[in-house]
């Protein structure tokens, strides 16, 4: 019998991925999403599929269905979505966590967290490892996020100690690749969007402040070896791409990729924005044997044909709240 699984954010980015692997995979997924940040158009094509089914529900509302494992991904994650209901997002990452927690518990089913770099906020070490405990600011305009995060976390171990659930916490850092929503505000989006049309790319700061991205393929491997992973290992396991690049060298990047006249325009850092971000993936090497395969260049062009794509055939489906 097929394996069920619950991805909850299964209509967004990564989930709508990470729903196809499943299926190829041989699992009945189960995708649930409110569509606050994730769309239609990015599970369009599995709708039909005998073992793909979508439900719109909010994870901050009790959920009560019959699976075998669960990826709690559901959760807005850039900071112009998170931050425009911060409310929400505190109680997607904690109530939501509280939810699928106690749906996990009554099933005695597996489940993976999607945390983040951001649990590490500022940090003062580079690059991060996992028992570093962050450095992050409880009452800023990000921390909605990092700090629901956080209290996801301890709700993930908190429910392992407590009731002998076998979690999976991954601490994603950024990654990109299609079904990335065009007006996210996540610095490989906007550059490749701004390219794409002509407009000036925006750099907040120097440009000198450095990030490291993941593509989404490698990401989703990460997922399911973790989810796959020996009983005892709980997490957090960080996974995310180790080469950094600046914000000016990704902008070059993208404008030789997309051969585009767009001009660069440097405007202030945002509050609280990182200098630097960079995840240490040595336990996701030994305990997973997982790295990044798909070179920057290689996942850009994936990326901006996704995107060239999508402005030529408007989709009212893409279009935000
Ligand atoms: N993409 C990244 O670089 C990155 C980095 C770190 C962590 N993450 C985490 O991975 C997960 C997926 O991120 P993504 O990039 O695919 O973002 P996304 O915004 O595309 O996907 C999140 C999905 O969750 C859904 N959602 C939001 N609130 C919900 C709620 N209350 N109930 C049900 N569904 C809800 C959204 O509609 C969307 O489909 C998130 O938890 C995010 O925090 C992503």
């Amino acid at each position: 019998m097929k394996r069920r699984v619950l991805v909850t954010g299964g209509a967004g980015f990564l989930g709508s991925h990470l729903c196809d692997r499943l299926i190829n995979d041989g699992f009945d997924v189960l995708c649930v999403d409110n569509y606050y940040t994730g769309t239609k158009a990015n599970v369009a094509h599995l709708i039909g599929n005998p073992f793909f089914e979508p439900m719109r529900h909010d994870v901050t509302f009790p959920l009560y269905v019959e699976v075998d494992q669960i990826y709690n991904l559901a959760c807005p994650a850039s900071p112009i979505h998170y931050q425009h209901d911060p409310i929400q997002t505190t109680k997607t990452s904690v109530h939501g966590s509280i939810n699928i927690l106690g749906l996990a518990k009554r099933l005695n089913a597996r489940i993976f967290q999607a945390s983040t770099s951001e649990v590490y906020g500022d940090p003062e070490e580079h690059p991060q490892q996992e028992q570093y405990w962050g450095r992050v600011n409880p009452i800023g305009p990000r921390s909605c996020y990092d700090e629901g995060k956080r209290c996801a976390e301890t709700l993930f171990f908190d429910y392992h100690r407590q009731h002998r659930l076998e979690i999976k916490v991954a601490r994603i850092f950024n990654t990109y690749g299609p079904r990335m929503h065009p007006n996210d505000g996540r610095v490989v989006s906007n550059f490749i969007v701004q390219a794409l049309q002509g407009d000036d790319i925006t750099i907040y700061g120097d440009g000198m402040q450095t990030r490291s991205f993941c593509y989404v393929d490698d990401m989703i491997e990460g997922f399911i070896r973790m989810m796959e992973s020996e009983a005892g290992l709980t997490g957090p396991v960080n996974l995310g791409n180790p080469d950094e690049i600046s914000m000016l060298e990704l902008a070059e990047t993208i404008l030789r990729l997309t051969d585009s006249p767009s001009k660069l325009i440097f405007k202030p850092l945002p509050t609280n924005d990182p200098r630097k971000r960079q995840p240490d993936i040595s336990l996701a090497r030994e305990k997973l044997s997982w790295e990044p395969k798909v070179t920057l260049d290689d996942g850009l062009r994936e990326t901006i044909e996704y995107f060239k794509k999508m402005f030529q055939t408007f989709d009212p489906a893409l279009t935000l709240p």
